[in-house]
């Protein structure tokens, strides 16, 4: 069994993460529950961060907050010295509300709105990744009328799309993000916003996909955008200060995915730009990149009480839970695949497979299908590994489900930094029906 981070097997034979026995916060905080090993955070960070140190190069690493936002683990990401990357209105107030700021947060997004971006700007933050051109119009009516100038990126899909180990190339992105960097769409983007005082231009991003786990997808997508360099140089007179990579680091899930260490995608992309720009006698831009997944994926781990089991003979064996696909909707959404334990019996032989079933009233409620488990009881408690990034963040009110709380545990000490919803909660936002028909 694979154990992440701080995680291990007390002496009682349970799990305990960030020195905290999972009983206890399960006793305590109840289940569902998500447990966040935050000493794994800080190490992670701390490996992205240091590779850019060590090679002396100016960066930022955002946190992509998508992967889970709160007002807690952005504190964290404060504490770090993370720089962080918005979507959305609401992970841009959580990001203030958590007091970080304003001049590291990066706003992305394809659609942004109109409330939106006036919000970005009266906060001046620190980067709007500009995605089209209905953006660059709008956010250029927004500057006048407040007299405000936006450092902007543009964000390119370089037609480089990577997932795990597969990379593919094409001459053109079919993708919702970004201006093409191969069809003129870039080059008429630069004119514009160089044309225009709403704007200061500082570079370029792209995000070629996620899980990944090699660094040929980052080489290709930068050298890609350092080819167009050349050619904007001449054009523009332009030279980036900023190129931001994306994100898409990939995690282990499970024994298939063998992810690299923070400093290996580094190093590697460090030393193609740094080629780049001795070819193209351009000096070392800024390097950005944006995280997710890899700083609070394996670091999360939820805790289930388990119910009720069916047994089709010859056929598996189900074992639900008291949650589902309301606290972690990827095996549904796109088959995620994820490794599991029974946290209150870790030194007892795993006697067969059985699938997790979820208690959400769709059968395409399955957490784990055929995962080797000790024979398990009601009361059980089932940890499901790595289920930090995009659990929380995409986590529903399907059936009506309550959302569950989140624990952070750091040095044999646990902290709630969200509540669970109550019952009240779910109809908090309902108003009665008052139907002039009826009441007629
Ligand atoms: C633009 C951008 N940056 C960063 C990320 C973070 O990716 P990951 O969580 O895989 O690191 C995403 C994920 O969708 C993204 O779209």
């Amino acid at each position: 069994m694979y154990l992440h981070g701080s995680s291990k097997i007390n002496q009682n034979g349970h799990l305990e993460i960030g020195g905290v026995d999972t009983l206890e916060l399960a006793n305590k905080y109840g289940t569902p529950l998500y447990v966040y090993d935050v000493e794994l955070i800080r190490n992670r960070a701390r490996g992205f961060k240091s590779a850019f140190d060590k090679a002396n190069v100016k960066a930022q690493v955002a946190y992509a907050s998508k992967a889970f936002s709160s007002v807690a683990i952005i504190q964290v990401a404060h504490e770090e010295g993370l720089s962080l990357d918005v979507v959305s209105g609401g992970e841009l107030y959580t990001a203030l509300a958590a007091g970080f700021p304003a001049s590291r947060i990066h706003f992305h997004g394809n659609n942004k709105s109109q409330e939106e971006l006036r919000m970005a700007l009266e906060h001046n933050i620190g980067c709007i990744v500009v995605d089209n051109f209905y953006e660059i119009e709008l956010l250029n009516s927004i500057c006048r009328e407040l007299e405000a100038k936006a450092k902007i990126l543009l964000r390119v899909t370089p037609g480089v799309e990577a997932h795990t180990h597969d990379y593919i190339t094409t001459g053109q992105e079919d993708s919702k993000f970004g201006f093409d960097l191969h069809n003129g769409q870039v080059e008429k983007a630069i004119d514009q916003v160089l044309e225009l005082n709403s704007f200061e231009l500082l570079g370029f991003h792209c995000h070629i996909g996620s899980q990944i786990f090699e660094t040929t997808g980052f080489v290709l997508a930068a050298d890609k955008i350092f080819e167009k360099l050349k050619e904007w140089k001449s054009q523009f007179s332009f030279v980036p200060e900023v190129i931001n990579l994306g994100g898409g680091f990939g995690i282990r899930y499970t024994e298939e995915d063998e992810p690299l260490e923070p400093h290996v995608y580094v190093e590697k992309i460090i030393e193609t730009v740094k080629n780049k720009i001795t070819d193209l006698n351009m000096n070392m831009p800024e390097i950005w990149i944006e995280p997710g997944r890899s700083l609070v994926g394996d670091a999360g781990t939820t805790l289930y009480t388990v119910g009720s089991q069916k047994e089709i003979p010859d056929i598996r064996k189900y074992l639900a839970i008291d949650g589902g696909m309301s606290d972690n909707i990827r095996p549904s959404l796109y088959q995620a695949k994820y490794e599991a334990a029974l946290a209150n019996k870790m030194n007892v032989k795993h006697e067969n497979k059985v699938s997790i079933a979820g208690k959400c009233c769709e059968s395409g409620d399955m957490l784990i299908w055929d995962v080797p488990l000790p024979e398990a009881q009601p009361g059980d408690l089932l940890a499901v590994f790595c289920t930090g990034a995009y659990g929380y963040s995409m986590s529903n009110n399907y059936n009506r489900i309550p959302r569950p709380a989140v624990v952070f545990v750091e040095n044999g000490e646990a902290g709630l930094v969200i509540k669970r919803e109550t019952l009240e909660d779910i109809v908090r936002l309902d108003l009665p029906y008052k139907s002039k028909v009826m009441n007629s």
